[in-house]
């Protein structure tokens, strides 16, 4: 059985950062609901168990917690923020509220502690707290201390319970790493068989022992998610599986044909390309709320796709890109809906099936990436930008033509190759043309112009969520900008898009 780690989430905004870091250890974790009863932790059979950190103040009436039986599990524990003052206070200890925030990077001092072996005894971390142990349960000792925090991590080394008010897993925590590998190596003692060439093995075998030879369909979108899931699926059922994949028409510059090239000319895959272009721009015309833009291209795509399976027969399973962010997410309380951000392959009702294969549930989108460069994907697929499921569509402001979509494709593609040229590519988060409704007079030899305006969008991220624009330098920006102009007929004018998300968002629609 694969070792792991079980992280019980009480809502604190890095919890997620925390399973990637356990991840990037070579160590398998679930992060899971810190509701999840007792029992159902013992199934896990974890070497260790993470809390996280999370908004509440554990002196509050209806302050989330753990069964206090977790402790006699003999596995070992480490609190991080909330979850260490969840344990002092479980155990005996007590927790104060301060006048001040600590907040940000923060100098600390390690004293000896299973922890902090072979770690410089001055240091720097991230701490954001207001509330801070006053009272060490009995039978632990203080391991560290802050300015404002005189027990910055606790433990009982006999126990193996530990506790740090701080964020190992944040990287200004500058020696956080260790700090995780020594709990994961030194306290839990695992190994460290998390790779994903031992992924790509175990689910091989087990895919095709799942499917038993019954037929398998999926739903290409041109997306990293799908294919992955795809190539593996593939690997694991050859030619049981059928892919299919719906040209809208909304695709960047040359990425239907890099799709076909890649997964039936040179893998043999067994895909159905449907030319629904024509079908798209139909449904799409006279169209221009966004959010409706949105909903037509979600449910024409499943339309397309349940004609075609039917075309196909009965299938056994539906394989679904679901990646492991999408299976927490959905677990959680709904947030406002910014954008329905419908992603394209998602269910369709109508095609009969008897089971769902979500090959990738439990991988994060960078461990799917590193999947698809072991399965031999090239780079241009694995690598690629996040794209939005309704394509062009929602960086076309307004309505949507035929003609605007080849304008936005040659102003785009300019882009991407000059964001290329320049070696900006993996520093930026994601780069793209929005084609505005204005138009404006310019000149170009003795003619008076009367063209469009491109804005080009460019930003840096760590997960979508807030982004800032990218700094690309002036002579890029200004090659670009002369480059469009001159190369695609109907743009006259670009500007560059400097506006945070929040308050904006990423795509203009
Ligand atoms: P926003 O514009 O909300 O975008 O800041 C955040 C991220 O989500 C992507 N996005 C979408 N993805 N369907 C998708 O599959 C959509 O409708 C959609 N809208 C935005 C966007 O490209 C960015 O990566």
């Amino acid at each position: 059985m694969r070792e792991r780690i079980l992280i019980l989430d009480f809502g604190g905004q890095y919890n997620m950062l925390i399973a990637r870091r356990v991840r990037e250890l070579n160590v398998y974790c679930d992060l899971v609901p810190c509701t999840t009863p007792l029992h159902e932790i013992k199934k896990y059979a974890p070497a260790g168990i993470i809390f996280t950190g999370g908004p509440n103040s554990v002196n509050a009436a209806d302050a989330p917690t753990v069964d206090r039986g977790i402790f006699d599990l003999e596995i070992p524990v480490l609190g991080i923020c909330y979850g260490c003052q969840l344990i002092a206070a479980l155990l005996g200890g007590s927790v104060a509220h301060a006048k001040v925030r600590e907040y940000g990077k923060t100098p600390i001092t390690y004293e000896k502690g299973d922890l902090f072996q072979n770690l410089p005894s001055e240091s720097t971390v991230w701490m954001s707290h207001t509330d801070y142990i006053n009272a060490v349960p009995n039978g632990f000792t203080v391991t560290a201390h802050s300015p404002a925090c005189p027990a910055a991590a606790i433990e009982n080394s006999g126990r193996r319970i530990y506790g740090v008010q701080f964020h190992p897993e944040v990287l200004h925590t500058v020696s956080g790493t260790e700090i995780l590998k020594n709990f994961l190596y030194g306290v839990c003692g695992v190994k460290g068989d998390w790779r994903m060439a031992d992924f790509c093995k175990e689910q091989v075998p087990s895919i095709r022992q799942k499917t038993g030879g019954g037929r398998v369909l999926c739903a290409m979108s041109g997306g990293v998610d799908s294919a992955v899931a795809a190539t593996l699926v593939h690997r694991a059922v050859g030619d049981a599986l059928t892919c299919i994949f719906v040209d809208h028409g909304l695709l960047r510059k040359g990425e239907a044909d890099e799709v076909v090239r890649v997964f039936k000319t040179e893998r043999g895959m067994n895909l159905i390309k449907i030319d629904a272009r024509e079908r798209f721009l139909l449904k799409l015309r006279g169209i221009t709320d966004p959010e409706q833009k949105r909903k037509i291209i979600g449910n024409e795509f499943i339309k397309v796709f349940e004609e075609e399976a039917a075309k196909i027969g009965s299938v056994d399973y539906l394989v679904q890109g679901t990646i492991y962010p999408d299976v927490i997410e959905s677990g959680k309380g709904g947030s406002a809906t910014i954008k329905s951000h419908h992603n394209v392959g998602g269910l369709p009702s109508a095609v009969d099936f008897r089971e769902i294969i979500e090959p990738l549930r439990e991988l994060f989108k960078d461990e799917v990436r590193s999947l698809g460069l072991e399965l031999g994907l090239p780079e241009s697929i694995v690598m690629r930008q996040p794209f939005p499921g309704p394509g062009l569509a929602i960086r076309i402001i307004g309505e949507v033509t035929e003609g605007k979509t080849a304008i936005l494709r040659e102003a785009d593609k300019i882009l991407r190759d000059e964001i290329a040229a320049a070696g900006l590519g993996r520093e930026i988060w994601q780069y793209f043309a929005v084609l505005t409704p204005v138009r404006t007079v310019g000149v170009m030899g003795d003619e008076r112009t009367y063209g469009y305006t491109v804005a080009l969008r460019a930003v840096t991220s760590v997960d979508g969520m807030t982004a800032d624009w990218a700094r690309i330098p002036y002579d890029v920006l200004d090659r670009i900008s002369n480059r469009i102009v001159n190369e695609v007929r109907g743009i006259n004018r670009v500007v560059y898009d400097i506006t945070a998300k929040p308050p904006a968002t990423i795509e203009w629609e």
